[in-house]
């Protein structure tokens, strides 16, 4: 089956259902201002799931693009995309479990052809802590499907012990079994909208040899285990629950959110667990074997590399994305440049990302027009960004040669004056510019200094592990802050607790020392919840001096400046915030003066008197080895 005929399988199906086919909306969310992509086709769904009346009805169905920004540099294994489309299907407080399930049984095994036998399912073990029940429901109804297919399916409690045992349908608990844009219960927002899901997985077999072949080879498999023998097809998602201050209530209305990797479903159809053996990747797969003269099955993970990324690269072109240094542009910009890097390694030296592009139009442009309609602009941008990327290379290289006749000038005396640096950390401090500055891959630096004659010691290789894990801390700090944790909302009480944030770091760093810094942050309307680098318990004491440094700061209704510097500037002027390394971009530092500087996208009130009230500290606990977690109010 092509994807083509897939795609218009499952909405043909749905359309007979009684559901209204939506187009796929844009990857980058219209009003959404607390993700950067669409990342699931139930993103553009919510304001209906929580009960406003869709135009269209109260059953929808579609197939909307989605990327995942979290795994770019996990690309390269057979079942992983950045971009994905995904198959979904609504109830807007219409139909539930009883026909959803029999449902999506009907279509895999009717219109796609797969074999029940190969089907397993797992649905929500209920939580105490919840307050919310085992979905036996579920797990009645999977039963009888089971059973009209011929097959037996006995439901058992998942234990990593023992496996599968003779189970075909499994409880998990709320890591695996539960679904809302945050993620698990705990990590959504109040007022965020989710519910216990029921997941469906295709088996390749045991006679791959997957499981034998893996690192988890001496523990049991199961249908959540990696190895890879068994892929998650669908996810069926019972909306029916709100997150409150008191807990999780009903939602007005019961809810179905249906997704479904497009790409997988047709890999279980080939039974062949590698997706990029799908049509999709066909054409485009011949042209980089064609522009390269290498073959797939020799170099898989290069192949998928720049599969992935210029399909997600294109898509993102054709809504809107251009390449660039920050937000959603960065992405763009690393997909694009890392795909160059893994194209390097197939020898392809000259500009290609257009001619896959292309193969990627032709192929898609039917069902997503603004790629045909954007073609030329998508071609040429991904030219461009191709063209940026080998001149920063070659002034890297330049670079490079510069620190090669450094490190060779550099005399024994002048070394043991204490004057000059090392030739070997002369190498690490290039080596790590290279690699994060500029994006060259290790082998590529090795490559070249080859070329120069140069064999890299391995003390500079050290050197350079050193520094480079220094860098990845600094980034996670940064990127943590940026895209996960961050404000629920832009709301007036939301920003006036992220100018309360600052304030409380600022505290703390006063009260228990400049070793303090910020470590995550989620924030709603209601509460900052903070998390920051101590090693201990904070006294009471402690807590007081924090609270009445910043309510001080409140009661000083000191103005709250914004700048916009180099890192080097907002570094010299004592800015705190983590530094990352970006290509020079310029950041927001806001100052309140007497009080906190700090590099940050903002947003922040005008005033500190703006915030109103009193700042509290409702708890201080451990949230990590060596992590402090603050939960803080404004009453
Ligand atoms: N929204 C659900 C998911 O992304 C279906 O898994």
């Amino acid at each position: 089956m092509t994807a083509k005929e897939l795609r218009k399988k499952y909405l043909d199906f749905f359309a007979g259902k009684g559901h209204a086919i939506i187009p796929s909306a844009p990857l980058v969310p219209e009003n959404d201002p607390t993700t950067l992509f669409t990342g699931s086709g139930m993103q553009p769904m919510i304001p209906y799931l929580m009960g406003e009346k869709h135009p269209l009805g109260t059953r929808i169905a579609d197939s909307q693009k989605s990327f995942r920004s979290g795994d770019i540099e996990e690309i390269g294994d057979n079942r992983h995309t950045t971009l994905f489309e995904m198959l979904g299907n609504w109830s807007l407080g219409d139909y539930f479990k009883r026909e959803q399930i029999p449902w999506m049984f009907e279509f895999l095994t009717k219109e796609v052809g797969l074999d029940p036998k190969n089907i397993y399912v797992t649905v929500f073990r209920g939580s105490e802590a919840l307050n919310i029940d085992r979905d036996e429901e579920a797990v009645e109804i999977w039963k009888e499907e089971f059973r009209k297919a011929g097959i037996k399916a006995e439901a058992v409690d998942f234990s990593e012990r023992d496996g599968m045992g003779n189970g075909r349908i499994f409880y998990y608990d709320e890591k695996k079994n539960w679904w809302s844009r945050a993620g698990v219960p705990e990590n959504m927002p109040i007022g965020e909208p989710g519910g216990p899901d029921s997941e469906m997985f295709w088996d390749f077999g045991a006679e791959l040899g997957l499981h034998e072949k893996s690192k988890w080879e001496n523990e049991p498999c199961h249908v959540n285990c990696d190895c890879g023998r068994f892929m998650e097809i669908g996810n069926n998602v019972f909306m029916e629950y709100l997150k409150t201050e008191n807990g999780f209530e009903l939602l007005k209305q019961k809810n179905v959110d249906f997704g479904g990797g497009l790409e997988r479903i047709l890999a279980a159809s080939d039974n062949n667990p590698d997706i990029f053996l799908t049509d999709i990747f066909k054409s485009s797969k011949e042209e980089i074997e064609k522009l390269s003269g290498k073959k797939y099955e020799d170099n898989p993970e290069s192949f998928r590399v720049i599969l992935d990324h210029i399909r997600a690269a294109t898509f993102l072109i054709g809504d809107g994305v251009l390449p660039s240094n920050k937000d959603q542009g960065y992405f763009v910009r690393r997909l694009i440049r890392r795909a160059v890097r893994f194209a390097h390694k197939l020898d392809i030296k000259n500009n290609f990302c257009s001619d896959i592009a292309e193969k990627y139009i032709e192929l898609f442009g039917d069902e997503y027009v603004n790629l045909v309609d954007f073609k030329n602009n998508i071609l040429s941008e991904l030219s461009k960004e191709e063209d940026r990327f080998r001149k920063t290379l070659e002034r890297g290289l330049k670079e490079f040669d510069k620190t090669f006749k450094m490190a060779e000038a550099v005399s024994n005396e002048s070394l043991e004056e204490g004057v000059m640096k090392s030739p070997d950390y002369l190498f690490g401090e290039a080596i790590f510019d290279l690699v994060t500055t500029y994006g060259f891959p290790k082998e590529l630096i090795d490559e070249e200094a080859r070329e120069r004659g140069i064999e890299i010691p391995n003390a500079s290789w050290e050197q350079f592990d050193e520094l480079f894990k220094k860098h990845q801390e600094l980034s996670r700090t940064a990127a943590e802050g940026k895209f996960k944790g961050g404000l629920a909302d832009h709301s007036e009480k939301t920003t006036a607790l992220h100018t309360v944030a600052h304030l409380m770091l600022a505290g703390l760093r006063k009260v228990l020392g400049s070793h303090v810094h910020q470590k995550g942050s989620n924030i709603t309307s209601e509460r900052v919840r903070f998390d920051f680098s101590h090693p201990d318990k904070m006294t009471d004491d402690q807590k007081k001096a924090v609270e009445e440094y910043v309510n001080e700061a409140i009661q000083a209704n000191a103005p709250v400046v914004m700048e916009e510097l180099t890192l080097d500037e907002a570094k010299e002027r004592g800015a705190e915030g983590a530094f990352e390394h970006k290509y020079g971009e310029k950041v927001k530092v806001y100052t309140i003066e007497g009080y906190s500087k700090e590099i940050c996208g903002g947003p922040h009130v005008a005033n500190t008197g703006d915030i109103k009230g009193t700042f509290k500290i409702k708890k201080e606990e451990s949230s990590s080895s060596g992590v402090r977690r603050i939960k803080a109010v404004v009453e």
